[in-house]
């Protein structure tokens, strides 16, 4: 059966892992063909080439029940192009597109049951870490690599009907070193920790928006967007920051309904004057789209609009929400239908692409 689980609003995001992962090894840089296992710990040789020199990237994804019942993987295609990015510059074997992509929808399958009803989602992890056993090999890549995907049950990061967020801006630091933005590694995550931990200290911020020099990048865990009944404007893609799915959907969408969207460098200055007549919102797989009402900007709070999300923010998240799940046209063929209706007959036997992407291909074959 698929019906949805109810992920308890108590348990915090990423926390609740399905009894179901999946594993592809390389050996010398071509990857096997993945196995769905009962989730367990892994065996890694404590020389582990990851464990020592950082060589791991991850992934971040979701899929969607719909009210019509029917499971949908987000844009897989692009977070795989994102891993395969990221892969490449920490010099890690590079997965093929068709593997990790089949991977994702057979790893979803075999958790359907765990996919909740909405507001909630399952959100794939996908990891990738290299695994030579040498302790010596600062200087050299890792020939071999363990890639491996995680199913969590989750509810909304932040409430869809909770207040909106407080941020704190940071012109000093980066998030991380400029060729490293667009890699989605830990370290980076690890070296903003710091910086958001004395800010949620400080400032009772929820999170930090990065802006070294003025230049406005991103926060720890999502990309930053200024809105008003016209306009979207957000940080052009540079290798500064994390080149976000969800900015990118909610971009395109945006340009469908009419807004004017410019992507251009912005500085701190720009931002703390559209506080006072325009709304702001961080996008992320995560975060979805969720407003902003306060900066803490040199120890002083600006309010931003009145301090609650903006018209136009929840206009934008309703209608990514709309296509995720199945309630709004898909012409661009970003979902991915992995399971059928568990109203009809054929529940979890026959996975339809009626609306989305070719995507599986690959696994209605295997
Ligand atoms: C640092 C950072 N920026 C941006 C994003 C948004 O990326 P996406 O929309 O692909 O989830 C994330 C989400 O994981 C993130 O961690």
């Amino acid at each position: 059966m698929s019906s949805p689980t109810t992920v308890p609003q108590t348990a915090a995001f990423g926390t609740v892992i399905a009894g179901t992962m999946a594993v592809a090894t390389s050996r010398n840089g071509r990857f096997e063909h993945a196995e769905v296992v009962p989730t367990a710990p892994l065996a890694l040789d404590p020389a582990a080439h990851a464990l020592h020199y950082g060589s791991v990237c991850f992934e971040g994804l979701k899929a969607h029940r719909g009210h019509d019942d029917v499971v949908r993987l987000f844009r897989a295609d692009r977070h795989v192009d994102r891993l395969r990015r990221s892969a490449e510059l920490l010099c890690l074997p590079v997965p093929d597109r068709e593997l990790v992509i089949d991977m994702l929808v057979r790893l979803v399958r075999a958790n359907l049951a765990e996919v909740p009803a909405p507001p909630g989602a399952l959100y794939l992890r996908p990891v990738l870490l290299g695994t030579d056993a040498n302790i010596g090999a600062a200087a050299a890549p890792s020939q071999d690599a363990l890639l491996y995907a995680l199913a969590s049950p989750v509810g909304d990061y932040f409430r869809a009907d909770g207040p909106a967020l407080r941020l704190a801006i940071e012109t000093e630091l980066p998030r991380t070193t400029p060729q490293f933005g667009q890699v989605k590694s830990g370290a980076n995550y690890a070296m903003a920790l710091g910086v958001i931990g004395r800010a949620r200290a400080d400032h009772g911020a929820d999170q930090v928006l990065f802006a070294p020099g003025g230049d406005v990048q991103e926060t720890g865990a999502a990309n930053f967007l200024l809105l008003d009944d016209d306009r979207v404007v957000t940080k052009a893609i540079d290798g500064s920051f994390l080149h976000g799915v969800t900015r990118e959907s909610v971009l395109t969408v945006a340009a469908d309904l009419g807004y004017e969207v410019e992507e251009r460098d912005l500085d701190v200055e720009e931002v703390l004057a559209w506080a006072a007549h325009g709304e702001m919102a961080l996008a992320g797989t995560a975060a979805v789209l969720a407003g902003v009402g306060a900066l803490v900007h040199n120890g002083c709070e600006v309010q931003v609009g009145d301090g609650s999300p903006g018209p136009n923010t929840e206009r934008l998240r309703t209608a990514l929400l709309a296509v995720q799940r199945g309630q709004a046209p898909d012409p661009r063929g970003w979902t991915t239908m992995v399971s059928a209706s568990s109203r009809g007959s054929d529940e979890g036997r026959s996975p339809r692409a009626a609306a989305g992407t070719d995507l599986l291909g690959a696994s209605q074959r295997s």
